[in-house]
């Protein structure tokens, strides 16, 4: 028998997306997509989300079922593969909640089916095989998923849908390029980068960013920036940031959709970002060499 199509599928079977699956499953069915065969019969026996046991509808990329809305939560580096899943699954409209600007190339990737770029600051980390939720977020939703921003609302989810994405997914990366390789780089917490001798670095890299942000539609100046970054840094002070927590374990990071897309944007503009291109090169340097700085 043919498998009946879903309403919602989330593409990426690791922390967020298996965070996002199970709280949506409890209001309809959800396809989860992972890596392969072999990650998705493993994920068949279920999986702990917090204190939750989940038994996903999973399936491989190759068999993945027509759904109507899909999610994107595949690292940045994967966004191409993830594209060609979802096309071939004939969905409505396919929403990435990656961070790092990926929209255009998951656009590309799904030819006319609408794709965009949503932000979220929900939270959640893989520890071993389990899932542990960190910390309940926001998460905005560019017009035209009205429906998806509702499904999250009736799972429990503060979603919407924000008539500006694109400053809002500025505001993202501003922080972003701020908090996560300064994180990585020092294997501090976020809050610990509000102090010395780290504090420096994180403001000169704050006021880098935030005149080609400006630059490219962010209603921002080096005041509101600065207050921007450091109150993330403080919300979330207790935190491992993703990019951290990718370079321990000897990940790829995604310094290449943040800090590049960045660097990208300034080349663009005839600006040079001398902190951010050092500091993109040490991460660089860093991925898959977790004994580096040890
Ligand atoms: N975690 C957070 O708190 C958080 C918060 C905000 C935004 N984000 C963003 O959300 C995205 C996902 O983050 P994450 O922390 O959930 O990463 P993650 O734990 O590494 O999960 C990504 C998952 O995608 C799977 N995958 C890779 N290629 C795939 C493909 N072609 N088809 C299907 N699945 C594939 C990976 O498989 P393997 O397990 O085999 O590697 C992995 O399970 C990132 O862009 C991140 O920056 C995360």
């Amino acid at each position: 028998m043919d498998t009946p199509r879903f309403p919602l599928a989330v593409i990426g079977a690791g922390a967020l997306g298996l965070h996002f699956a199970a709280r949506l499953a409890t209001r309809g069915p959800v396809a989860v997509i992972a890596r392969n065969q072999a990650r998705a019969a493993a994920l068949r026996g279920g999986v702990d989300i917090g204190a939750q046991r989940y038994m996903p509808e999973v399936f491989a990329p190759e068999d993945a079922p027509a759904a109507d809305w899909v999610l994107v939560l595949v690292k940045a580096a994967d966004t191409a593969d993830a594209a060609r899943t979802a096309r071939a699954m004939a969905p409505r409209g396919v929403l990435s909640l990656q961070n790092g600007l990926t929209g255009a190339m998951l656009a590309t990737g799904c030819g006319a089916i609408p794709a965009d770029q949503g932000i979220t600051t929900e939270g959640a980390f893989r520890d071993g095989a389990r899932v542990v939720p960190a910390g309940a977020g926001e998460t905005l939703l560019p017009p035209g998923f009205e429906a998806v921003a509702a499904a999250l609302a009736a799972a429990g989810f503060r979603a919407r849908v924000e008539p500006d994405i694109a400053a809002a997914r500025l505001a993202k990366l501003l922080v972003n390029v701020a908090i996560n390789p300064l994180a990585a780089l020092f294997r501090v917490p976020n809050g610990a980068l509000l102090e010395a001798p780290h504090r420096g670095l994180l403001d000169a890299l704050v006021d880098e960013a935030w005149p080609v942000l400006h630059g490219a539609g962010l209603q921002v100046d080096a005041d509101a920036a600065r207050a921007r970054v450091h109150a993330v840094a403080t919300a979330t002070a207790g935190n491992r940031a993703s990019m951290l927590q990718d370079v321990l374990a000897g990940r790829r990071t995604e310094i290449d959709a943040i800090t590049g897309t960045l660097l990208a944007m300034a080349a663009a503009q005839g600006v040079e970002l001398p902190t951010h291109r050092a500091v993109f090169t040490l991460v660089k340097r860093l991925e898959g060499c977790p004994s580096v700085s040890s």
